[in-house]
């Protein structure tokens, strides 16, 4: 069972300057909805009530939106706009929401470290919010738990790219298992590596499920690329075990952390409204 899901969510989004100036990239709309809350309701869907937040200063924004808000409710009551929130008082009143602060931003894996304490000693899932997942049948999360309680190891999601975004992910090499033509162990994997150096075109995405283990690994990982705690280098650890799976999962992802990838979803939501 999988019962917790962190989000690291203390980074600027310093590539939408200067909406993220005082607002956290995390909440930045499509369409109604700020990323986050796609990303909560994500893990909901695959059957997870417990919110683990790696916040940061200037985060506020998000706790408020996972709380209830009086006035605004009290004003808009009985009117047309009430159902606006319906959505949103769901996730609250079914889920709990635990934040911690990162208080330097030294990494990925940093920040997967910071959480340990809203975590303990089980395996947990992590959605980058900025990474947009949709599948109408199955969530992408909920694909990776089927992975997870097959191999009962650690799982990443993977999307295969154009060669020359190498540099812009952690990149994978693997074997195919029992079969599959989407399931690897892996064997090999580098943090944003060029495109003469990277073992394939398979990119991490924004979905992980690690064991707590990784815990221990991550405080003994040196800074690597870009002079950070990766969490790809810690994962290697495990990797060396035969204990990382890499998944390629179903489903479409929007790079939301860009201008380009955040527009394309905004358009492709808004089709789908229509
Ligand atoms: C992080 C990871 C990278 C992964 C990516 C997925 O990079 O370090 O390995 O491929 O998330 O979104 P970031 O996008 O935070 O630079």
């Amino acid at each position: 069972m999988i019962n917790k899901c962190l989000f690291p969510a203390a980074g600027y989004g310093t590539r939408f300057l200067p909406a993220t100036k005082a607002t956290p990239k995390e909440m930045l709309p499509i369409l109604t909805k700020p990323l986050i809350q796609y990303g909560v309701e994500e893990a909901v869907r695959a059957g997870i009530n417990t919110m683990a937040i790696v916040s940061g200063r200037g985060k506020r924004a998000i706790e408020d939106h996972f709380d209830i808000s009086y006035e605004l409710e009290h004003q808009i009551k009985g009117g047309s706009k009430e159902t606006l929130l319906d959505e949103i008082r769901g996730l609250i009143s079914n889920c709990t929401f635990s934040y911690t602060r990162q208080l330097e931003i030294r990494g990925l894996g940093h920040a997967i470290l910071t959480g340990e304490t809203l975590i303990g000693k089980e395996s947990f899932a992590i959605i980058l919010a900025d990474d947009l997942c949709h599948n109408e049948n199955k969530g992408v999360l909920e694909q990776m738990i089927e992975v997870y309680e097959r191999y009962q190891c650690s799982v990443v999601a993977i999307e295969e790219i154009p060669m020359e975004q190498t540099h812009k992910y952690g990149v994978i090499a693997g074997k195919l298992v029992d079969g599959t033509d989407d399931t690897y162990r892996i064997t090999d994997m580098v943090e944003k590596p060029d495109p003469k150096d990277a073992p394939s075109n398979l990119a991490i995405i924004g979905r992980y499920i690690l064991t707590p283990d990784i815990f221990d690994i991550l405080r003994e990982t040196k800074a690597g690329k870009g002079g950070e705690i990766q969490i790809t280098d810690a994962l290697m650890t495990q990797a060396k075990e035969g204990r990382v799976i890499a998944y390629k999962f179903k489903g479409k992802r929007f790079d939301c952390g860009s201008v380009d990838g955040f527009v394309e979803a905004t358009n492709w939501f808004y089709d789908k409204l229509k």
